[in-house]
Order: structure tokens, then sequence, then C-alpha cells
């Protein structure tokens, strides 16, 4: 990083498609120049996938800041805090030599995923008659008991009686809500149950309050990342509802979900792949056919990171770039995985969408009629070569500089970062 400026300020990280953009990879490069990491939405249904040398690590919960010697992570009071699965994630790093010692917070204002809001996750699934395809990790379930306001916080801990209390009348709930769990079911609750209740002793010394703990670190002049899960498309407001998780994905929602003011950030960098992916159900507006989708697939390794199904893949999408850039207020982009589209004869962008009434420039509202616009796609030619090893924008291959600068004319904000591999090292910082 020799010769770069120190990312100075309040940067947030933001994910522009339905996710799994590689912002794993943005943020783990980012946070060796900044001095605090904190997540601010979702819960384990993240999956930041990130390379140190040869060693893979995926990450839930825990920003992928961790991987950097020193920095500190936080958890915001946007994120829903699945105990179990935190500390298993916290085990786990430890096992491999991450020294956490001192680096991790959590907001006490965080809501707590427990056990039963798994089993709920299941059975709305399994009840709906539109399935969302849920990572199944008990994340819409756990952000109700918070807008119900009868969540537990990580506050609430502190008061070990009033914790019983809260966790018995969530089992009664659940119980209800579930109609009756059966023998089996009710023992394999308690069982974890009990296993998330033991944790309570080893999560108090973590609590804290993020909002202070980052205004501090910004007073003090350092610089700061707040990483979000999930995407745009995926966002309860602005993405494909219902198709959508159940928090705001998107960068005014970075603010209140660590606590500080909206004016406090400083900048907004969007994540984008150089196509498109989504899992879980809902519209894919440039999805492949059948045989291009399967090629594309093999290509990047799209398989999700929590629970490992196939991801569907199709072009880049200008209209949802656009919409992204709106609603974010991008102050840059990120394009990664460049390099997945190496070996193809032609690339294709779509820049609007087809439907009966005439052209869609504008992401629309109406998700169900989004099901079936017809991208409109531009075709560029690829570049049939490696990009793996360019390491400047005068590396890259014409025809990769021109399909950059397509991406960043459509999308309306300024190519910052391209990533061209998995490794740390593979990274063109645009200055
Ligand atoms: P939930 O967040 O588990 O409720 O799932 C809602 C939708 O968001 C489903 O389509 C999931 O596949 C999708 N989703 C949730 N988390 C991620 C993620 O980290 N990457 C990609 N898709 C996700």
């Amino acid at each position: 990083m020799a010769g770069r400026a120190r990312t100075r300020g309040c940067t947030v990280i933001v994910g522009c498609q339905w996710g799994d953009e590689g912002k794993g990879k943005i943020v783990d490069v980012l946070a060796e120049e900044v001095d605090v990491v904190a997540r601010y939405q979702g819960g384990a249904n993240a999956g930041h996938t990130v390379h140190v040398g040869e060693k893979e690590f995926i990450l839930h919960q825990i920003p992928s800041g961790i991987l950097h010697p020193g920095k500190r992570c936080l958890l915001g009071n946007g994120v829903v805090l699945d105990l179990v699965q935190f500390f298993e994630e916290v085990d786990a790093l430890q096992a491999r030599g991450v020294d956490l010692e001192g680096r991790v917070g959590v907001s006490r204002r965080a809501h707590l995923l427990l056990p039963y809001h798994r089993v709920l996750d299941r059975v709305a699934e399994e009840a709906a008659e539109e399935k969302i395809g849920t990572t199944g990790r008990g994340i819409g379930p756990a952000y109700e008991d918070k807008a119900g306001r009868r969540g537990i916080r990580v506050a609430d801990l502190t008061d070990e009686r009033r914790f019983g209390e809260l966790v018995e009348r969530g089992m009664d709930r659940a119980r209800a809500r579930a109609g009756g769990l059966g023998a089996e079911a009710e023992a394999a609750l308690e069982r974890a149950m009990a296993e998330a209740v033991a944790l309570r002793e080893r999560l108090l010394p973590l609590a804290v309050d993020t909002g202070v703990e980052v205004e501090s670190a910004l007073d003090r002049g350092e610089g700061v990342l707040l990483e979000g899960a999930q995407g745009t498309a995926l966002d309860l407001d602005h993405g494909t509802y219902p198709y959508v998780t159940s928090s705001n994905t998107t960068a005014a929602a970075a603010a209140t979900g660590i606590g500080v003011g909206p004016t406090r950030i400083s900048e907004v960098l969007g994540v984008v792949k150089a196509y498109t992916t989504r899992v879980g159900n809902g519209p894919l507006p440039t999805a492949f056919d059948p045989e291009m989708d399967e090629r594309m697939r093999a290509l990047g390794g799209e398989f999700g990171a929590t629970t490992g199904r196939p991801r569907r893949c199709g072009w880049f999408d200008a209209v949802l770039a656009r919409h992204a850039a709106r609603v974010n207020g991008l102050t840059g982009i990120a394009v990664t995985k460049l390099d997945v589209l190496d070996t193809l004869a032609e690339v294709s962008v779509a820049t609007a969408y087809r439907t009966p009434q005439g052209e869609m420039t504008e992401f629309p509202a109406d998700t169900f009629g989004l099901d079936r616009v017809e991208p409109v796609l531009e075709t560029l030619p690829g570049w049939e070569s490696s990009t793996g090893a360019a390491r400047s924008l005068d590396d890259l291959p014409p025809n990769a500089r021109r399909y950059l600068d397509r991406v960043e004319e459509l999308a309306g904000a300024p190519v910052r970062m391209v990533s061209v591999g998995t490794k740390r090292s593979q990274i063109i910082h645009v200055e």
C-alpha cells in the first residue's frame, strides 16, 4: 500500500447488486488503511469470503477487517447478533491464529438472534405462498421482533433474571407461532437455547456503545470503514420487495446502524461485480440462458458462501447500477471479478429494460413486472487475455478498459478500484 494516502474519515462500503459482489475482499484491502471496521446491518446471513495467502476465510458476522492485526472491529446496533454463530466464528478465527484480544466490540443496542428465530424462519418459508429463499438463519423473524418491540438486546444481558424472563417469553411466542413443535424439535430447540443463554457472560465484556466509539475515532482523525452486508437490490425499501432481506442494506442505514449522524459519512464506495448474480428467489432481469449460466457459475465459482446454493448469473445491469448509485449516493465504485470475464469473446451490459409500454431506464418498484422485462443489451468486444497480473489501468487490455469505461459511464460514478483475482495483491487502485 506504499505511496497511497490513508483512508481518512468515514467510508461506507455497500453492495450494489444482490449481495455477493465481493465486498469482503474490498473491505479487506481497505482495512489496512483504517483503524476501525464496523458492520451496520444484517447478521449471519452474510458470507464474506477473504483470501489471505493460501488461506480462505468465510466470515459471517465479524467484519472482514479482523484479518488485519490490531484493527478494531465492531458490530453495530443495526445488526442482529446470532450469539451461537458469533462465538463459533470467534473460536474458529482464534484456532487459525487470529488474535482477537481487545479487538471486537458489539453494540449494547444490537438485537439478539436466538435459536427460535431460525425455527420461525423455517416455519415462515414452509408456509409462504411466494417463497423468498432465505438463508434460513432467522434474520426475518429477528427483525420482526425488533420492529414489534419484543426483541432482546445485548443490554438485556446485564440483568440475568430479566434476560431469563425475556427468553421464556420469546420461547412461548415461538412455540405458539410455530403451532407446536413436536417432542424432538422442542428438545433440539431447548438444547440450542441453553447453549445460547450460556454465552451471556462471554458476550458481556464485549458490549460497547458503537456510536460513541466511532464518533471518538473520527474525532481523533482515525479512519473508519462501515461494512454493508447483502446488496442494494436486497434492501427492504429499495430492493425487489418482497424478495429482499429484512434490513436496510443501503448506505444511509450505515449511520443509523452504527449510531452516528449521516453528516459523519465522507465517502460511499459501491461494490459492483463485473456481471450480476443472485441467490434466493426473485427476478434477475439480465439472467443468462442455461448454458451461459452454467459457464459463468463455473468461471466465477458462484455458489453461496453461507448456504452453498448455486447463484444465478447474468450480464451487468446498468439500470440497477444507476439505481444503486442514486439511493446510496455513491462517491465511487469498486468493480470486482473483472478477471472472470477474461475468456469471453464478447461481453454485454443491460442499458435499459424493454416492456410492452416502452423502454424503462429506472429500476422499478413493481417487482412482479420486473420478472417480465427483457434487458436491452449493448455488446462490447471481449479481451480474451488474462487480467490477473494487472496492477494499474494501463496494464489492462484495451477492451477491458473500454468495458470499465462503459460501466463507469452507465453507473454514473467513478471507478476507484478494480479487483482482478482473489488475492489481496490482485487489485487496481484508481487515484
Ligand atoms: P434472509 O436475509 O436470510 O432473510 O434472505 C432473504 C434473501 O436475501 C434471500 O434471497 C437470500 O438468498 C438473500 N441473502 C441474504 N443474505 C445474503 C448474502 O449475504 N448474499 C446474497 N444473498 C443474500
